[in-house]
């Protein structure tokens, strides 16, 4: 992580402490209220829970640090990736979304469709050279899920721009942390807090963070109108992760600096795709725009029972979909119907002691 980053991060820890009055509790209260006392309509901070509650607005604040940008909070990922399509599209609308990003994206785009959107589906790796012409927003996804492919944001950007269009970036495998998009040109981040900003398979959370004040009054009025509002104590647990997100995250990204190569030179694994290698397709543009290299790993075994018989037999792998979490996790991603070989597996790292790490996935890969 860079310097800024660094301060980003030392700031977020000091933060509720700067706005604390004598006696006020050090930890984030959790508020949970439905509604609020409201004698007369003067000088009202909260009114009903769907349009405000104190303990989300707290998290808002965090996220919007990290981000250097206005944020909204949402109660899953996809309900925040909604929102925001939904403020940037309508009927008539054209919507360019990767072919090869997370899938439920594509089913809500296919979901749009049957709203009156028009949906183009571009490889992640086509992106930045497809014709723009005609489309209202493009959704990036980069590194891709799970394929880990990288593209030029900027480029992207100043395309997409030219023609028109706005551009909304996926930014939940790297975080704030690991990559800027709306400093490199991206109109809206939208990203699941689910993974590691949350950071312990505890809670789904999400939000959307742009610097166009018009757009996110429309994402904050969108949640307020169809009461797609996170829940007092998912705010505060996120609260909570994102407090020690650049720990683990730091722990995560070198772990998975430190496996990758031996990973790659094990036998039984094929294309294994990190951009943190040297000799990764992605290495050149992410080494420029993003400040880690992640914690996800993705590489093949010889076919699914292979990779199954890996996955079953390793004990730092929890098999379970979702990544970003303490633990090492895993699963075969044709499960759901990826466009992935049967042995393709995606690995998130987590904070597990790196030695350790390795010693059980080398065992269980020694083992095929
Ligand atoms: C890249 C990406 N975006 C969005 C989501 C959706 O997040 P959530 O599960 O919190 O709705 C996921 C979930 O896996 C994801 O991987």
């Amino acid at each position: 992580m860079d310097k800024a980053s660094d301060e980003r991060a030392a700031a977020l820890l000091h933060h509720r402490a700067q706005g604390l009055s004598a006696s006020d509790p050090i930890a984030l209260p959790i508020t949970s209220s439905a509604t609020f006392y409201t004698p007369d309509m003067a000088n009202l901070s909260h009114i009903y829970g769907r349009s405000g509650m104190p303990t989300w607005e707290a998290v808002e604040a965090q996220l919007a640090l990290l981000e250097g940008a206005e944020t909204v909070a949402f109660p899953s990922g996809m309900a925040a990736i909604n929102a925001a399509l939904f403020a940037g599209l309508g009927a008539g609308k054209v919507l360019m979304l990767p072919s090869d990003g997370y899938y439920v994206s594509r089913l809500l785009g296919a979901h749009l469709a049957t709203y009156g959107v028009k949906v183009i589906e571009v490889p992640t790796l086509d992106m930045t050279a497809a014709d723009f012409t005609g489309v209202d927003v493009v959704l990036i996804e980069t590194p891709s899920n799970p394929g880990l492919d990288v593209i030029d944001i900027a480029a992207l950007c100043t395309r997409a721009h030219a023609a028109g269009a706005m551009v909304v970036a996926d930014n939940t495998t790297m975080t704030p942390y690991l990559q800027r998009p709306l400093d490199l040109g991206a109109d809206v981040v939208v990203a699941a807090d689910t993974k590691a900003p949350a950071g312990h398979s505890d809670v789904l959370f999400g939000h959307v963070a742009s610097r166009d004040p018009a757009f996110i009054a429309r994402v904050r009025e969108n949640r307020r109108l169809t009461g797609s509002v996170p829940g007092a104590f998912e705010a505060w647990l996120l609260h909570r992760g994102l407090e020690t997100l650049d720990v683990r995250l730091s722990r995560m990204c070198d772990t998975a600096g430190k496996l990758a190569p031996r990973l790659v030179a094990h036998p039984a694994v094929k294309t294994l795709r990190y951009p943190g290698l040297a000799t990764d397709p992605s290495h050149e543009i992410a080494a420029r725009q993003m400040t880690g290299f992640g914690f996800l790993i993705s590489f093949e075994l010889n076919d699914a029972e292979t990779a199954e018989r890996f996955l079953t037999d390793c004990r730092m792998i929890v098999q379970s979909t979702s990544f970003g979490s303490t633990h090492t996790s895993g699963e075969r991603r044709l499960r759901w119907g990826d466009k992935v070989a049967p042995g393709f597996i995606r690995l998130s790292i987590g904070c597990e002691p790196a030695e350790t790490l390795w010693t059980a996935l080398q065992r269980s890969l020694d083992a095929l």
